[in-house]
């Protein structure tokens, strides 16, 4: 008997899921067991890139997830409601759920996980973090007799693919960006890519799954590329660094034995050594580098988006979901009303992670000063930073910028609330102009 999937959404996703349903040789054989029952659009008549008969498409959602006859339903919708809605009735009629819903899932994990847990039902989600690269699943099983240290990711395409070009061309973020809308690569609405939120939510996702608890979104510190500038790129690179937006989730490490829930999570531009295994991926590509005890370092690298991609993430969840149904559907263990769930397939965290504040954090820092150019300027933000307890690794001046005095200053590891504290009292000196751009250092 075929499993049927409801497919909530026919968009890029949604297509590239058909396709892969549609054309199932030299795929999984199970791929041949799936059977595509049900689609919802918002517009029955767009013209679609895969041929579905008409009587499969429905503008009516909730009879898709209310159908007796769906086994798994796909939401690649997008967007919070009615997705949040129809992922928790689906859940609530017994269905199991992939998505690729990042925003719904970092909004709504809590509730959505505790409703599957109920009603014992599986909700998957690889395709929500970094497209067609398997990470949540390595996460879950492969790498689950590790402790968990640090997830280092680039896991928005986007803004990887507007600092590449501003690396390699030389050119500042307006224009890359205009261009980069231009070519499709990205949203009209560029706001969740560049200001940082897609990767929040991403590397909120990422946190909940390394560490084993839940994270409150509105915790996770985020900032976006929208400050950093061609001279930037030009001062990183003579310094021996690229520019990446990286999304960190790290295990605070004196918290390591007592309280190990006690977590840095993270997205800001960095500069990133050109040595480092992160510094080489460009474009729109994704990876996440996940330290972890005993493994040391291991790297997910791949497309972090696109129908082929995706598709790929969300049909190997539906197998690993239609794999378990075979078994309950060919054995006798089956409990009637309420089946076991694969405590490593499903999401069953119940506590919440504590989440330390960013002046907390102890990094190194990039600091782009504009000033006028006279004498004891230098020696005035050495001895501030010098009262705060911030250490400088090196200063330099090159030259002037709008016949001003353009100062970058590398700072050691300090932490975060004293540098700013010290970038406070800077910014009310006579002699600065400006505080260009500040970046944290990896
Ligand atoms: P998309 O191209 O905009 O497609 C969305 C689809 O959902 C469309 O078919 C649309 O119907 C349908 N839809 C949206 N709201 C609806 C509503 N209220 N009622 C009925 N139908 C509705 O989106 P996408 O790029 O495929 O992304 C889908 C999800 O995957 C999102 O959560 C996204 O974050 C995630 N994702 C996308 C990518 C990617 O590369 N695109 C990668 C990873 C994750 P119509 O076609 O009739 O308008
Ligand atoms: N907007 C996302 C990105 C794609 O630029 O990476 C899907 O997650």
């Amino acid at each position: 008997m075929a499993f049927k999937i409801g497919l909530l959404g026919l968009g890029t996703v949604g297509t590239g899921t058909v396709k892969i349903l549609q054309n199932p040789a030299q795929r999984h054989p199970l791929v041949q067991e799936l059977e595509l029952y049900r689609v919802g659009v918002r517009s029955p008549d767009k013209p679609r890139a895969v041929d579905i008969p008409a009587s499969l498409i429905t503008t009516d959602l909730e009879s898709i997830v209310t159908d007796p006859a769906v086994d798994i339903v796909v939401e690649v919708m997008g967007g919070l409601e009615p997705a949040r809605s129809l992922i928790l009735n689906a859940i609530a009629h017994g269905k199991h759920v992939v998505t690729a819903n990042k925003a719904a899932i970092a909004r709504y994990g809590a509730e959505i996980f505790t409703a599957a847990e109920e009603a014992g039902v599986y909700v998957l989600l690889e395709a929500a973090v970094g497209g067609g690269i398997p990470v949540i699943e390595p996460l879950k099983q492969s790498l689950c007799a590790n402790r968990i240290l640090t997830v280092t990711g680039i896991i928005n395409g986007t803004t990887n693919y507007i600092l590449t070009r501003m690396q390699t061309e030389g050119g500042d973020f307006e224009a890359i960006l205009a261009d980069a809308q231009r070519l499709g690569y990205a949203e009209a609405d560029p706001t969740a890519d560049v200001d940082g939120l897609d990767a929040a939510d991403k590397i909120a996702i990422l946190a909940s799954l390394a560490f084993g608890g839940r994270i409150k979104l509105p915790e996770v510190y985020c900032e976006g590329i929208r400050q950093v500038s061609a001279a930037d790129i030009a001062y990183a690179d003579k310094l021996g660094f690229v520019i990446k937006l990286l999304a960190v989730a790290k295990r605070e490490a004196e918290a390591l034995a007592e309280t190990p829930e006690q977590l840095q999570v993270r997205v800001h531009p960095t500069l990133v050594p050109k040595s480092h295994p992160l510094a080489s991926v460009n474009d729109v590509y994704n990876a996440i580098l996940i330290e972890g005890e005993p493994i040391g370092q291991v790297m997910f690298f791949g497309p972090g988006a696109g129908a082929g991609p995706t598709a790929s993430a969300i049909v190997a969840d539906i197998l690993n979901i239609a794999a378990i149904l075979k078994v309950e559907r060919g054995g006798s263990a089956r409990l009637p009303d309420k089946p076991l769930l694969d405590p490593l397939l499903a999401c069953s965290h119940q506590h919440y992670c504590t989440i330390v504040p960013i002046e907390a954090l102890v990094t190194r820092f990039y600091v782009r000063f504009l000033t006028q150019d006279s004498p004891g300027v230098i020696g005035k933000l050495g001895t501030c930073f010098g009262n705060h307890d911030v250490s400088l690794e090196s200063i330099v001046q090159t030259g002037l910028r709008d016949n001003l005095a353009e100062i970058v200053v590398v700072t050691h590891h300090v932490r975060e609330g004293n540098f700013r504290t010290a970038l406070d009292e800077i910014r009310a000196m006579k002699a600065i102009s400006s505080i260009a751009t500040t970046l944290r250092v990896l």
